[in-house]
């Protein structure tokens, strides 16, 4: 009798196992199919998560290369470049306002003058990518700036929630007011 319930109990636990293996398996597959990339292996937990984070150089090829160009070196006198720029590797709070709202009128980057219009990007993509396309071109091209989290995002799409159309440059260099990315205003030392 105690043998048997032994049995039963061994029997249960190893179902339980396979189902649990067979759910993981199955994530991973769909995870690893919309990557477009193929695992024969089961992926270990941490590797599944991994394969279904977004990719920011996919985005970036997408949605901002037709502009940017794939080595980020813009167009002439029409897109600017984001290899080397400041706007790129500079204040993170401005940059991810940029993706999420879009950019309008004159802006200087590397000494040239644009003028155009760069639609909203905060509609199409979720925190967690314009975390990833941001990471990615403040990572290639010879730019090293660190990695932007999706918290960052989340804030800065919380505290620019009521803005609906493009920022200007002048609105992005004076209003950036994230306090995790700007020092205080020194106190005026004037009378
Ligand atoms: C349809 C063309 C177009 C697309 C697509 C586009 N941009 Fe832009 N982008 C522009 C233009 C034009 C400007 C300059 C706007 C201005 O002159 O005020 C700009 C400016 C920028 C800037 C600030 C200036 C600089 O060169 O650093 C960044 C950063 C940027 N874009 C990132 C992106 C990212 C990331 C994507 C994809 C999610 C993207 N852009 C998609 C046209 C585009």
């Amino acid at each position: 009798m105690k043998n048997l319930v032994n049995e039963r109990a061994t029997r249960v636990g190893l179902c339980f196992g396979l189902l649990a293996v067979g759910v993981l398996g199955w994530g991973t597959f769909k995870g690893a199919e919309g990557e477009g990339s193929f695992h024969a292996a089961p992926l270990a937990p941490r590797e599944a998560f991994a394969a279904q984070a977004p990719d920011g150089a996919k985005i970036y090829s997408t949605l901002c290369a037709s502009c940017h160009q794939a080595q980020g070196t813009g167009v002439h006198g029409m897109f600017p470049p984001l290899a080397e720029s400041e706007w790129v590797t500079g204040d993170e709070a401005r940059l991810i306002r940029v993706i999420l709202h879009g950019l309008t009128g004159e802006i200087q980057v590397k000494g040239e003058t644009y003028n155009g219009t760069m639609a909203p990007f905060g509609g199409a993509l979720k925190d967690a990518e314009v975390a990833a396309v941001a990471t990615y071109i403040r990572r290639n091209w010879g730019n090293k700036a660190p990695a932007i989290t999706t918290a960052t995002v989340a804030r800065e799409r919380r505290a620019t929630a009521s803005r609906n159309k493009p920022w200007t440059a002048k609105e992005l260099n004076t209003t950036t007011d994230a306090p995790a990315t700007r020092a205080p205003a020194r106190p005026s030392t004037r009378p």
